[in-house]
């Protein structure tokens, strides 16, 4: 890295995209255990983020909290991060030239994570670790495997929460797709399941 800081898995100073510098009020960094099993990656935060400095505490972290507890998962046992760490204004999609300056910084925390498996919350996302077109909808559920920091990974694929807010018919999709993220978590490893107590 050349012009952020990282240090262990926080970016404490980046000026690479002016756009987002201007946007922010902070960077926002990943949050959750250094030894998860289980990756989500997000876009990028939207206002809620931005002011909590936290990847999904607004109405779509309700909905990603709520599908977790329902799966057996308990937020604070998972890693939770986006694509790229500065809100861009007005909650557009971030640029390709946006992505690609924080990809550096994702890949270092999936190197560090060294996740089970990754999963990818919505089309930005998706595409941008598979680098290949997804329909999110159709491919939602698939475990595929990408070439991902120094390593390649299992990345499974989930359609975006908040998706399940405009689209009712999303629901169920996303519940089985966290259901089967549930699957990858091992409980020897003190990342316990909610529903075995
Ligand atoms: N949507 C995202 O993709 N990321 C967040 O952190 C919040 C909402």
């Amino acid at each position: 890295m050349s012009d952020g800081a990282i240090d262990g898995l926080e970016v404490t100073a980046c000026e690479r995209c002016p756009t987002l510098v201007e946007c922010r009020s902070r960077i926002v960094n990943g949050t959750g255990p250094a030894d998860a099993d289980l990756l989500f990656v997000g876009e990028a935060p939207g206002q809620y983020e931005d002011e909590q400095g936290e990847p999904f505490v607004g109405r779509s972290g309700d909905v990603l909290d709520d599908g977790l507890r329902d799966a057996g998962l308990d937020r604070g046992d998972v890693r939770i991060t986006n694509c790229v760490r500065c809100r861009p204004p007005d909650n557009r999609d971030p640029t390709d030239d946006e992505l690609a300056n924080c990809r550096g910084y994702l890949e270092t925390e999936i190197d560090r994570i060294d996740p089970e498996v990754v999963v990818t919350l919505g089309k930005v996302p998706a595409e941008h670790l598979l680098e290949r077109d997804v329909g999110v909808t159709n491919e939602a559920g698939d475990v595929v495997e990408a070439e991902l920091g120094s390593e390649r990974r299992r990345v499974l694929i989930c359609v975006h929460p908040a998706a399940t807010l405009y689209d009712p018919s999303q629901r169920d999709t996303f519940a089985s797709t966290l259901e089967r993220a549930a699957e990858f978590t091992d409980e020897t490893s003190g990342q316990s399941r909610i529903g075995d107590f």
